[in-house]
């Protein structure tokens, strides 16, 4: 849950779009009214139309088809390719030159790839593939830093029909080698380093690792991101990116592909220990990504748009390659750390390439605020005309720091709630057509049946809290989860017949906007990355010293969840400082540095109920250090309960 729940219980500010914003946007409020209308009526109808907007080379035969729930089908009959539609059909018209990628690596070397560039070297990308086997419906694994490449990696599988499944370069090579195995990948595209912070990050090394473990990848391409680093190239299997690139033509049509295509798995943190692979097909993604790309950000042709999410995540699928490209875009794009070198690297960046749209998440947000206002004051953010917001509940404080010193007031903001299942965006302002709430994501966009319920499914009052679920399947929905449609009906279909649940909390003010509370389920979200605590819980207990462990939650004012964890040792093994530590590392190496716990207790039990349950919620009062709520009347032992207590006070 968020961190402020208080201070949006009692936010009433509202903000209304400044004038000159209202007068340029693309949709007004009373077009925005049209659509909602025109959607409920005949949500087919409403999509098919904004479908027409893509390239087709065949158009659909049906638009909707909803004969086997929950595996629903979008613009059924109809082929298209995603890497057509991002690059190609720009080629004919005024943006062939126009920047599709403006790019700033940390070190501060800069590369600019206009539509007409990126199409060849996606071009070549896509027959190097295709050199190394890599064939329609194939799985291949991205694994890359921040750089034009991922992008051009990205955009080659879609040309050929190649699945992509991305990993952020924050996870660990047990997590690519999972995720390689799970995924059964034939392929991976690395790098041999990335720059973070200033340092490097060995990619490829840790790529070597997983491999060992990773049976059905035959390749692996390697960019080389810098001179001089001691990269072992594994002969055979092994290649770098510009020796396959040396010898390829740049001439490969997009395959027409059918719209319910894979286009790419995308594996994302649920309630167990095992990541799921979200998977999303062609079309109904591709006009989703695309259609509120230009809705919410109001893009217009001269916008230097930033989002500043790495590729690995959701958002930098969406947002980053495929709205933004498909809607002929100019995207900035950045390697690094935004407090590298210093803490004004952000502002530095808007200043230099006037950016005018920028997409961040609280979390950083709220690091800039403990930075210090000085960072964003010493540079020229004029150029910014719009902000969004990402991830997470964005509390009243953030927010009006936001508006104030990073949009100077005079920028609309759009706070964005949406997940890896949905897509793209689901419920957030349209910004010259509404006023917004410091905390809310306002609305539902047009065509999204987005409610509130309680558990029956009935309709929650305003200002109640309630269960946040979608009526009405929408064309970028998740399809299944790969290999795994039993699990993606219990996760997602289950609680509600016939109706999509987010796992989110919410309520409903009077004015029907939207507050988005946090996750009911055991997803934590850890400076806006999803991460499970039985994902966590796991990594512990395949250390050789730990017995058991459950994870938490708790508020931290930066990352607004931090992680802590309640370890019980095997018998005989002495509790340490030293071994806090070493258990912090071990779960770093099992999953990735996002994981590394905050904090980690040891007791002697675990509180749980009769039926041996763990009681988290009884767990989470005391990693927040509040006084435990509630009824306890269930607790196994009442005296492990009072144990942690004191270890608490102590
Ligand atoms: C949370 C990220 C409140 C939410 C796009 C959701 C938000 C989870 C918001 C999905 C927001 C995302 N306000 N909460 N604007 N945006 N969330 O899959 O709990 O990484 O279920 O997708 O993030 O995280 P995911």
């Amino acid at each position: 849950m968020s961190v402020n729940i208080t201070s949006v219980l009692n936010e009433t500010r509202r903000f209304e779009p400044p004038a000159g914003f209202v007068a340029a946007a693309a949709i007004s409020a009373a077009e925005r009214d049209r659509l909602a209308a025109w959607a409920e009526k005949d949500p087919e109808g409403f999509w098919a139309h904004h479908a027409e907007s893509l390239h087709w080379f065949k158009k659909w035969d049906a638009v909707f088809d909803g004969s086997n729930p929950p595996f629903f089908k979008w613009f059924v009959g109809g082929t298209t390719n995603v890497s057509y539609n991002c690059l190609d059909r720009h080629l004919a018209g005024p943006h062939r030159n126009k920047a599709a990628i403006i790019w700033e690596g940390e070190p501060g070397d800069t590369r600019t790839l206009t539509y007409q560039q990126l199409h060849y070297q996606v071009c070549k990308f896509a027959n190097g593939l295709k050199q190394l086997g890599v064939a329609k419906g194939d799985r291949v694994t991205i694994y890359m830093p921040m750089t034009p490449e991922a992008v051009i990696a990205m955009l080659a599988c879609a040309r050929i029909g190649a699945v992509h499944s991305v990993i952020f370069g924050g996870f660990s090579a047990e997590a690519v080698a999972d995720r390689n195995n799970d995924a059964g990948a034939k392929l991976v595209i690395t790098s041999d380093i990335g720059w973070r912070r200033g340092n490097a990050v060995h990619l490829k090394q840790n790529v070597d690792e997983a491999l060992k473990k990773s049976p059905t990848v035959k390749n692996c391409v390697v960019f080389q991101r810098a001179r001089n680093t001691s990269v072992h190239m594994h002969p055979g299997r092994d290649v770098w990116w510009h020796d396959l690139m040396s010898d390829v033509s740049a001439d490969c049509p997009a395959e027409e592909l059918d719209s319910e295509h894979p286009l790419f798995i995308l594996y994302t943190s649920g309630s167990t220990g095992k990541p799921k692979g979200v998977l999303h097909t062609t079309g109904g993604y591709l006009l989703g990504a695309a259609l509120t790309h230009k809705w919410v950000f109001d893009i217009k042709d001269e916008d230097v748009y930033w989002c500043t999410a790495d590729v690995g995540w959701i958002t930098g699928h969406t947002y980053i390659a495929y709205g933004p490209l498909a809607n002929a875009a100019t995207v900035m794009m950045y390697e690094g750390a935004p407090n590298h070198p210093r803490e004004d690297r952000f502002w530095e960046i808007i200043e230099k390439y006037r950016v005018t749209i920028l997409y961040t998440a609280p979390t950083a947000i709220r690091a800039f605020i403990k930075w210090g206002d000085q960072h964003p004051k010493g540079r020229d953010l004029s150029s910014l005309r719009l902000l969004g917001s990402v991830g997470e509940p964005i509390n009243p404080e953030a927010w009006m720091w936001y508006h104030e010193v990073i949009g100077g007031g005079r920028c609309p903001i759009v706070d964005t709630w949406w997940q890896t299942e949905t897509g793209s965006i689901m419920i957030s302002p349209l910004p010259g057509a509404m006023f917004t709430k410091p905390g809310s994501a306002t609305k539902p966009l047009p065509g999204i049946a987005a409610v509130v319920v309680d558990k029956e499914g009935n309709p929650v009052p305003a200002n109640q809290g309630g269960f946040l679920v979608v009526k009405r399947p929408w064309p970028s929905m998740m399809r299944t989860i790969y290999g795994d449609d039993e699990r993606f009906k219990a996760t997602y279909w289950s609680n509600y017949p016939g109706i999509y649940f987010t796992a989110d909390g919410a309520r409903q003010d009077d004015d029907g906007y939207i507050w988005v509370m946090g996750r009911v389920d055991d997803v934590l979200n850890v400076s806006g990355h999803r991460l499970s605590t039985m994902e966590v819980e796991s990594a512990l207990v395949n250390h050789p010293k730990v017995a058991e462990a459950a994870v938490v939650g708790r508020p931290d004012e930066i990352k607004g969840e931090g992680i802590c964890c309640f370890v019980t040792l095997k018998q005989g093994v002495p509790a340490s400082d030293g071994l806090k530590d070493e258990l912090k590392k071990h779960v770093t190496k099992e999953i990735g540095a996002l994981a590394r716990p905050d904090d980690v207790r040891f007791t002697d039990a675990l509180p749980k109920t009769r039926s041996g349950k763990i009681m988290r919620r009884l767990l989470r009062d005391i990693a927040a250090g509040r006084e435990g709520k509630g009824d306890t009347t269930t607790l196994e032992d009442y005296s492990i309960l009072a144990k942690l207590r004191e270890q608490d006070e102590g």
